[in-house]
């Protein structure tokens, strides 16, 4: 369970020196994916350096995230004799911090996981909370548990190297929280998108701090997501569907989150529970940013076969997490018409 919120000043620099430092790689397996130590050339010297029994590279992306790559980490686990005092150590996006979590809760019914996400959407999201899981039979997080990592350590530098697509996927999941959770980060957002889009250091450094406390809160109120741990999906289960109707890959998540929390928006003002003027916020903020809300779905029917299939399904009937104002969110069901009338279709 998360206990604490501090940024401090865990550089992964700081964390890789004092492993060396006192030869403290000893019951630890560090893993991390291709494509980190190939963009970043100082993380790349640290981990040259570890002792090859005590580290693991993985391939990088979604469709690693199966069931190979979690025995990959068990296997590296038992040839490093880790023991249940041991701790698995992921430095990467939430592919990695997803599977690393699921490995440590799984070796020898649970041993330590640390994370450093190195991706806006891990430090805001993935990384935070206990969700892990891998992907099974095409679908998503199919296989996982809840079991959270001792320390989360959030080293923002590695937002300097971040691709811009994964940077403003992160950014539609720091618009989503401040909805949540934080009416004046929402504001901040507007005001200083600038700022936001040159990655300003320290409007970063507050932003992210903000949406792990955020998260925090309603993790620490609702740990397996029996109520309103579910409001953590606003703009979701609009935006898988979008994002598999698309063609996994053509919208970055966070993109599908915008498009969908537009759609959840529209969707409370018919259900006669909108806020005009917020709504009006949300679009000028998104086009700041460039996030495409209008785009439509050309396969209605492949939408609404995706919506039945989300597995935040519940007995039968699907609710929706709606919104009539900034963190005032609800959670209804959807009839066809509305459904109809809020998805753009070409
Ligand atoms: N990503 C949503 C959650 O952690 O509950």
């Amino acid at each position: 369970m998360i206990t604490t919120v501090d940024l401090g000043d865990y550089t992964t620099d700081i964390y890789f020196s004092e492993l060396k430092k006192e030869n403290n790689y000893e019951n630890r397996l560090l893993i991390s994916d291709e494509h980190i130590y190939r963009a970043n050339k100082s993380f790349a010297r640290y981990w040259d350096a570890l002792p090859e029994n005590h580290r693991l590279l993985l391939p990088a992306g979604e469709s690693a995230k199966n069931s190979a790559s979690l025995f990959r980490i068990l296997d590296a686990a038992f040839d490093a004799e880790l023991d249940r005092g041991g701790e698995m150590t992921a430095v990467g996006g939430g592919v990695l911090t997803d599977m690393t979590g699921l490995a440590a809760s799984l070796f020898k019914r649970g041993c330590a996981a640390v994370f450093y996400p190195t991706t806006l959407l891990a430090m805001v999201d993935a990384a935070v909370g206990g969700k892990t899981g891998i992907d099974y039979r095409g679908m998503k997080n199919m296989i996982g548990t809840f079991y959270p990592a001792r320390e989360v350590r959030i080293d923002l530098s590695f937002l300097e190297t971040l691709p811009e697509n994964e940077y403003r996927s992160g950014l539609g999941e720091v618009i989503k929280t401040a909805m949540l959770g934080d009416a004046s980060l929402f504001r901040l957002l507007r005001e200083e998108s600038a700022a936001f889009c040159r990655r300003d250091p320290e409007k970063l450094r507050d932003a992210v701090a903000r949406c792990v406390c955020i998260k925090a809160r309603f993790v620490r109120d609702d740990f397996r997501e029996h109520g309103i741990r579910a409001f953590l999906n606003w703009g979701h289960t609009f935006g898988h569907a979008f994002e598999a109707a698309a063609g996994l890959g053509t919208f970055t998540h966070g993109e599908a989150v915008i498009w969908g929390i537009d759609k959840g928006l529209k969707a409370a003002e018919l259900l006669g529970k909108g806020n005009r003027s917020y709504a009006d916020d949300f679009r000028e903020l998104t086009r700041r940013y460039g996030f495409r809300t209008e785009a439509p779905v050309s396969d209605f029917s492949l939408f609404l076969k995706a919506l039945a299939g989300d597995k935040k399904k519940n007995g039968g009937a699907l609710e929706f997490v709606l919104q009539s104002g900034p963190c005032e969110t609800f959670r209804a069901p959807l009839s066809d018409e509305i459904l109809r009338k809020i998805i753009p279709t070409v």
